[in-house]
């Protein structure tokens, strides 16, 4: 077989990448913080990648904000998380107009507070027309929750057989391509419900010496770098 050229000028990028933010919590307690400190340096770095992807062309990013699970954690920290989302919204509003990134939210965000659906939506509708980087926010979503919500649409129009394409397309990530490369920093190695018909080619990085607050573009390049190395097969040889 040919050697893949690795060299970051002629590498074939991933079209789409996500992300599991993990490890906030454990950035803050090591600096002897509350976890919404984490969670704010978080959303920073969430910042800083995202640019970083969209200046690099990257086409999609995903990236895990809040699961249909993390309702269970204690209500100050999912109060902190709720403001976090708010703040960063009404800063998108104000900046990403000059940003050519399309912004749009995948899971059940009807559970959201109404002036959080209200931000939401208005940044949907006002990034609609960008042509950069996509990037889908993850909020209230779960994998199953998410597969559920398909097979009911599907039920209810009627169909008695599925194809594996009648459930992609019934996905929020419907026309969107599956992500290429799965990044989780942390230690953490497992999917934790994130992208789980989506991911089932997805090429995994984890990177257990790094904490997502700490996670920088030289990081992010690495795992990239790790991707285009794979040799991806996709069952076959
Ligand atoms: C997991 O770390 C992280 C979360 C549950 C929240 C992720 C959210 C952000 C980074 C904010 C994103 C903001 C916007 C606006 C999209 P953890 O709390 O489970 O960390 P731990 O495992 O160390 O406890």
């Amino acid at each position: 077989m040919a050697k893949k050229d690795l060299s970051r000028a002629n590498r074939i990028l991933p079209e789409h990448i996500g992300i599991i933010m993990d490890g906030n919590g454990r950035w803050a307690k090591k600096r002897g913080l509350p976890r919404p400190a984490g969670h704010r340096a978080g959303a920073k770095n969430f910042r800083t990648i995202t640019r970083y992807c969209n200046s690099i062309g990257i086409k999609y990013l995903t990236v895990y904000a809040f699961s249909t699970e993390n309702w269970r954690r204690p209500v100050e920290e999912v109060n902190a998380l709720m403001k976090l989302f708010r703040e960063y919204l009404e800063e998108a509003l104000r900046d990403f107009r000059e940003e050519n990134i399309r912004t749009r939210f995948i899971g059940d965000v009807t559970a959201f507070s109404p002036d959080l659906q209200a931000l939401i939506k208005e940044t949907e509708e006002l990034s609609s027309d960008k042509t950069g980087l996509t990037l889908n926010i993850a909020m209230n979503y779960g994998g199953r929750t998410e597969l559920c919500r398909a097979v009911n649409q599907l039920i209810a129009s009627g169909k008695n057989e599925v194809k594996e394409q009648d459930i992609s397309n019934a996905l929020y990530t419907a026309t969107q391509p599956d992500p290429d490369l799965i990044i989780r920093p942390s230690g953490e190695y497992r999917s934790s419900n994130f992208l789980l018909w989506q991911s089932a080619y997805s090429e995994y990085v984890f990177m257990n010496d790094i904490l997502w607050p700490d996670f920088t573009t030289e990081d992010l390049e690495k795992a990239i770098d790790e991707y285009c190395g794979r040799n991806r097969r996709y069952g076959g040889l």
